[in-house]
Order: C-alpha cells, then sequence, then structure tokens
C-alpha cells in the first residue's frame, strides 16, 4: 500500500462534534473518495486540538494548514482548492494572535 501523501486531521472531540465534526470527516472521507484520492490522502479523527472555541477545527499535514469552523459545505472547496490545487481557501483559515496563520 502506498504511503499516504497527505492527511487530512479532523477533531471529533466534545466541542468539534457538537458542531458537526464528525459530518467534516465524513465528508473528506466522501469526497476524497469521490476524486478517487482517498488512498494519496488520508482522513484521521483527533480527540482535541485545545482550539475549541474555533470548532470545528480541521488540519492539514504535511503543510500544517490549520481550517476553523469548517463544515461539511465547505469539504469539497477544501479538496479541490487545497488538496488538489495546492492553495489553501484563505476564508476558513484559522486565525489566532501566534498561532500558524496570523
Ligand atoms: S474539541 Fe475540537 S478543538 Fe477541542
Amino acid at each position: 500500500m502506498p504511503v499516504p501523501e497527505r492527511h487530512v486531521f479532523v477533531c471529533t472531540g466534545d466541542d468539534c462534534r457538537k458542531q458537526g465534526g464528525k459530518k467534516l470527516c465524513k465528508a473528506f472521507k466522501e469526497v476524497l473518495d469521490d476524486r478517487g484520492l482517498k488512498r494519496r490522502i488520508k482522513v484521521l479523527e483527533v480527540d482535541c486540538f485545545d482550539q475549541c472555541a474555533s470548532a470545528p477545527v480541521a488540519i492539514v499535514y504535511p503543510d500544517a494548514t490549520w481550517y476553523a469552523k469548517l463544515d461539511a459545505e465547505d469539504v469539497e472547496e477544501v479538496v479541490d482548492r487545497h488538496l488538489i490545487a495546492g492553495k489553501p481557501v484563505t476564508a476558513k483559515l484559522y486565525r489566532r494572535a501566534h498561532g500558524p496563520h496570523k
């Protein structure tokens, strides 16, 4: 089996789950499957990133791009623009004073 090129870590901790984290995770898996990418891009659930006020949160690696307040309707755009075309969806990037995306 090939090594995945990217990972999408989707938080399904309590606060993110209340805001649709499980649906978000399912949507990523479905869209990646539709695009024939499920072996190249792996989706994994994470318990909590300790950034619960920004729920639901997802992080794309290896580029360490953080997304916040993402919902299932955003997933196609993230997959097509970011994971396929390499351009993060700036409107959904996580922002904090000292975070990875200031
Ligand atoms: S529950 Fe998702 S960041 Fe804490």
